[in-house]
């Protein structure tokens, strides 16, 4: 297949990527390096053996699109392009809901009049708010965001949908992504913020090497088993195999929502027990205040994509940890 993949020299992006060109597909990636690397280009020509197009160019930019979506013709969208930081977008909250929103917008409107109308959207768990109970399931109520970023993936969905209800042509899928973590088993790619991360794992793998001298967990006193926040972390690889999974589906029109997650929820002390087990290196800790806007606990109920997709993430936690410390390593 011809697949535009935006944002796809990012952290999610590169990994499924690395799927479509393994498995054949024609990739042309634009992404405007906001938050990635053009190095990553070659690291994905050195992993495929197989080089996509790629261009620097922003969703927002409607004449770079519309030259793009002229000489290539895609069949299908892969829409990872997008802020991310939630804390970020509580003080930048006209930049998230610009890059965000417009930018989908604009992306949108070039493929409907390229003819282009199958997209696979990069949505999170984070549009259930805080959920009544857990696992979570596709039929949950959705809403209740706490920031702007949680906001921008809730009002995306509500578009998204609305389109397809205004034209039966169009077919979306809404993947609602639990917590990525780990990295390529080549150890060429993986999760590289800028500055000090937000996440958790890439905050471990830091504190592992010795760039930042000691991880904060944030709060003790939730009601889970350990006191600390709960989430399902899936490996990126399986997480971009879901992509792959998905795209027979968009042979039948209207909207396909899929939680992608493991089903299996970790605490923070878990997976600092699980790192220290699988790699060997002990990571100095201490319990801090809760951070704002955190949940106790998120998991997912990922049975559905099982049943319809038949996708099921297989890689275990001890690989999370191991893939994320040997992409660490090996990082200049
Ligand atoms: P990432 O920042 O590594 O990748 C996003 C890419 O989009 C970056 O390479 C960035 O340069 C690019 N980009 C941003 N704005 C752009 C624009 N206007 N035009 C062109 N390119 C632009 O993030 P990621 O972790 O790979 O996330 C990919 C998608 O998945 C995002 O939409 C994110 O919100 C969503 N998501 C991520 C997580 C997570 O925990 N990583 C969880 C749920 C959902
Ligand atoms: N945590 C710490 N210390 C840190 C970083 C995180 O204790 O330095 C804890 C958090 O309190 C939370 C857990 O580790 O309990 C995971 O936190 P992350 O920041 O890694 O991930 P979140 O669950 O907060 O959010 C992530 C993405 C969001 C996405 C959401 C979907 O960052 O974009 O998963 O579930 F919406």
């Amino acid at each position: 297949m011809r697949i535009l993949v935006t944002g796809g020299t990012g952290y999610i992006g590169s990994h499924t990527c690395v799927q479509l060109l393994e498995r054949g597909d024609d990739v042309i990636i634009i992404d405007n390096l906001c938050n990635s690397e053009a190095s990553v280009v070659d690291s994905l020509e050195k992993i495929t053996g197989r080089r996509p197009v790629f261009y620097e160019a922003d969703i927002r930019d409607r004449e770079a699109l519309d030259r793009i979506f002229s000489a290539y013709d895609p069949e299908v969208v892969i829409h990872f392009a997008g802020l991310k930081a939630v804390g970020e977008s509580v003080s930048k909250p006209l930049e998230y809901y610009e890059n965000n929103i417009s930018g989908t917008l604009t992306l949108l409107e070039v493929m409907r009049a390229h003819d282009c109308r199958k997209m696979v959207f990069s949505s999170s768990a984070t549009v259930y708010g805080t959920p009544a109970s857990v696992p979570i399931r596709e039929e949950f109520p959705t809403g209740g965001t706490t920031n702007p970023y949680g906001t921008t993936k809730l009002f995306l969905e509500r578009i998204l949908t609305d389109l397809t209800v205004s034209d039966p042509r169009w077919s979306v899928a809404l993947l609602r992504y639990f917590n990525p973590i780990g990295a390529h088993q080549s150890g060429l790619i993986g999760d590289d913020p800028t500055g000090i991360p937000n996440n958790l794992m890439p905050y471990v793998t830091r504190v592992a090497k010795g760039t930042l001298p000691v991880l904060s967990v944030y709060g003790n006193d939730y009601p889970t088993h350990d006191g600390t926040g709960v989430r399902d972390y899936i490996h990126v690889e399986d997480l971009a195999a879901g992509h792959v999974a998905v795209l027979p589906c968009m042979k039948t029109p209207g909207v396909h929502i899929y939680n992608l997650g493991t089903g299996v929820g970790y605490s923070v002390l878990d997976i600092i027990n699980a790192f220290e087990r699988s790699t060997g290196v002990k990571i100095a800790y201490r319990i801090t205040e809760r951070r704002p806007g955190d949940i106790a606990e998120c998991w997912s109920d990922p049975s559905r994509a099982a049943k319809e997709l038949g996708w099921k993430a297989e890689r275990t936690l001890e690989d999370m940890c191991r893939s994320a410390w040997n992409f660490e390593k090996s990082k200049a």
